[in-house]
């Protein structure tokens, strides 16, 4: 996914704000009552909606029932593999984040569902999830642009239940997503030359399909923090960028929006960006993948094996079948 490097991604160490240092202000806002234990709404200057997050609970119900009406043609992968070998820019741009990534604090967690909606909301992770009915557990393939792949079980919630949750105006069209951006916890956001905060968007017929989840867990437990937690998105017939991690925004809205490696390097990452073995990226091939914790390859599948289930979102789009992959 590199695009360009202006300097080497690994922050030297004097850069790395000092954990005690971060530790220690979070101390000071709890002992103002700002984060998790006793909050007094008389705080001057705080507001009551803001000081709301503090009353969440953390995301519960794991392991949810699994729905056997998603089956694998291949091994699942180990549970290391998928939770220490991750891409997660906001805090390097190595596979090996994970240790980084545990500074992103995601409970609570704040979410805003705006635009062209009926009633805009702002809630609590938890309470999106209970407010959007109950998680199941789903056996999905997952297949990275950069020609990795897994197959893991994701616990999450269909994402049609949040389009029903949203009541879109009749006027949208697609869903924006935002990633939460506070370069204070995730370094990778110092890079002044990425296009902060992390955006991913579909269209809401995408968003319909059956397959378009809302992951909150992975095998059975609630979502690592490398891995997106507490709310990212699985969409497993497209390239794994469009399945933008730790969300905090969901927009509606009839333009398409412009995701940030479309907006780094549209001739590479276009905004549909299914799964083709026969379109080669740019520079290099599609047509085979690595699953993770082996050398080998295997062949890559159109619409990574769901075109079945999603074939008929692009039917009408003719000679855009190039670009639909882009
Ligand atoms: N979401 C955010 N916010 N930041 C990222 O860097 N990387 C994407 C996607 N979601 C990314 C992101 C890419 S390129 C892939 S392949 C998947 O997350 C990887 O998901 P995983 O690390 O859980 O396997």
């Amino acid at each position: 996914m590199l695009i360009k490097q202006k300097k080497s991604w690994e922050i030297s160490e004097n850069e790395v704000t000092d954990y005690a240092v971060w530790a220690n202000r979070r101390e000071f806002l709890k002992s103002m009552g700002i984060l998790g234990g006793a909050v007094s709404a008389g705080i001057a200057g705080t507001s009551l909606s803001s000081l709301g997050a503090a009353f969440a609970a953390p995301i519960t119900g794991f392991p949810a029932p699994r729905n056997e009406a998603y089956q694998l043609d291949r091994p699942i992968t180990l549970e290391d593999e998928a939770t220490t070998y991750t891409n997660f820019y906001e805090f390097g741009s190595s596979k090996n984040i994970w240790r980084a990534a545990q500074r992103l604090e995601t409970d609570p967690w704040m979410v805003t569902i705006d635009g062209m909606v009926d009633t805009e909301m702002r809630l609590d992770a938890a309470e999106l999830v209970a407010k959007m009915g109950g998680q199941e557990e789903r056996l999905y393939r997952h297949r990275c642009v950069e020609a990795w792949a897994m197959a893991v079980p994701w616990t999450g919630i269909q994402m049609s239940k949040l389009v029903e949750l949203a009541q879109p105006t009749s006027g949208a069209k697609y869903i924006r997503m935002e990633t939460f951006h506070d370069p204070d916890i995730a370094l990778g956001q110092r890079q002044s030359w990425y296009p902060w905060p992390y955006v991913e968007g579909v269209s809401i017929e995408e968003a319909m399909n059956e397959l378009a989840f809302i992951g909150t867990g992975l095998y059975g437990k609630g979502l690592e923090k490398q891995n997106g937690a507490p709310l990212r998105c699985v969409l497993p017939w497209k390239y794994g960028f469009k399945g933008i991690k730790s969300i905090v925004k969901f927009t509606f809205t009839d333009e398409r929006p412009v995701s940030f490696w479309e907006q780094l390097n549209p001739k590479e990452y276009g905004f549909w960006a299914n799964v083709n073995p026969e379109i080669d990226h740019p520079r290099w091939s599609q047509a085979t993948e690595r699953m993770l914790g082996s050398n080998d390859r295997v062949p890559t599948l159109l619409y990574n094996g769901y075109e079945e289930q999603v074939s008929y979102l692009y039917k009408d789009m003719g000679d855009l079948k190039d670009r639909l992959f882009r």
